[in-house]
């Protein structure tokens, strides 16, 4: 007997093709691919990653999908189809590039969707599918089913924002890359990555205002027992912008000469702000040595003591003593 759930990946998989179809094959696909094309992607991309193009028309999946015996109920539980009070029924997804978020299997279980306007204040820039029987968003990655052999092979993972940053990355021959999507790492995503790697190297967007709201997820990879690196762009880059600005070698080089693990950055990042204040100075000691405390392994740790005495040039003692004063308050 078929399950809800069964169902709901079911009519997921029909509006992923539905998408699809529409971008090759619809005379309005055009306008998606003209877009896509501007972005960079290539045909083999758009393949690869089932990338599609929803209508700009209140009911296209609807209808279509009703018409060929869907139910409904499974098309507004995916929150594909939208169904106000009255009872009238549209799309959720219109006139947008459609990115299918697929689980660790391979199947579809949630879209993103770009706009194609550039600067509209009324539409968000990405509409996502909302969560369902299928999709927890907090265990999901996007990329993930296409990376994870590569992951494995490389022995890493790129951690990017979004979509694109995705798919640049992958034609580039740098196919070891999922994105968070937006939201900030959870434990669920982690442990998926953990079935591959053990190593992450996150690559930021390059907007101090990004780079410090996402530290806290980085510890949350650190108390894991992950390693983690990152590496970051120059000022209003992203991975994607960056890949296609500079192209696929010199942005592998680039990677390369940046990489540096995380507790460095962080106490580099501390320790400028805090440079000639003896109080902040004092706060950012307390603060990376909190991250360093999240490393299980201990010798890990030593490590870190270390390397983090040289950058703040204080003696090592002092980090190890403030490490074993907040052991001693239960943290
Ligand atoms: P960004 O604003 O960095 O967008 O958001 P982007 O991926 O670089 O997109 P482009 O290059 O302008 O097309 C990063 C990610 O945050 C989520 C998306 O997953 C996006 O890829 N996001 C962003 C949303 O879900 N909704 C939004 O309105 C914006
Ligand atoms: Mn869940
Ligand atoms: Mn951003
Ligand atoms: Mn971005
Ligand atoms: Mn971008």
């Amino acid at each position: 007997e078929q399950s809800e759930r069964d169902s709901l990946f079911i009519v997921s998989d029909f509006a992923a093709k539905h998408y699809v179809q529409r971008l090759h094959h619809h005379e309005q696909g055009s306008i998606g691919q003209s877009y896509l094309k501007q972005r960079g992607l290539s045909a083999n991309t758009i393949k690869k990653f089932e990338l599609g193009y929803s209508l700009d028309e209140w009911t296209d999946l609807t209808d279509t999908a009703l018409k060929a015996g869907y139910k409904q109920q499974y098309l507004e539980a995916t929150g594909l189809t939208i169904v106000k009070e009255e009872g009238k029924k549209y799309d959720r997804f219109r006139g947008r590039v459609m990115f299918p978020i697929h689980n660790i299997s391979g199947r579809v279980v949630g879209f993103g969707a770009r706009t194609l306007k550039s600067n509209d204040k009324k539409s968000p820039k990405y509409l996502n599918s909302p969560e369902s029987d299928i999709y927890h968003k907090s265990h999901v990655l996007y990329g993930l089913f296409q990376a994870k052999q590569a992951m494995r092979l490389q022995d890493m993972c790129y951690m990017v924002e979004g979509y694109l940053d995705v798919l640049s990355l992958f034609q580039g021959g740098i196919e070891n890359v999922v994105a968070s999507s937006g939201t900030s790492l959870t434990e669920g995503q982690i442990k998926l990555i953990s079935r591959y790697t053990q190593n992450i190297t996150v690559l930021y967007d390059g907007d101090a205002a990004g780079i410090k709201a996402s530290l806290r997820g980085i510890d949350l990879i650190l108390e894991l027992g992950l390693n983690v690196n990152v590496v970051t762009f120059p000022e209003g880059e992203d991975p994607d912008s960056y890949i296609q600005k500079v192209g696929d070698t010199a942005f592998k080089t680039y990677l390369k000469e940046h990489a540096q693990d995380f507790i460095s950055f962080k106490t580099s990042l501390y320790a400028k702000e805090a440079a000639g204040n003896p109080v902040k100075k004092a706060e950012a000691i307390k603060e990376v040595v909190a991250s360093i405390a999240k490393i299980p392994d201990a010798i890990k740790r030593t490590v870190f003591f270390r390397s983090c005495s040289l950058i703040f040039d204080i003696d090592e003692q002092v980090l190890i003593s403030e490490y074993n004063k907040m052991h001693l308050q239960g943290r």
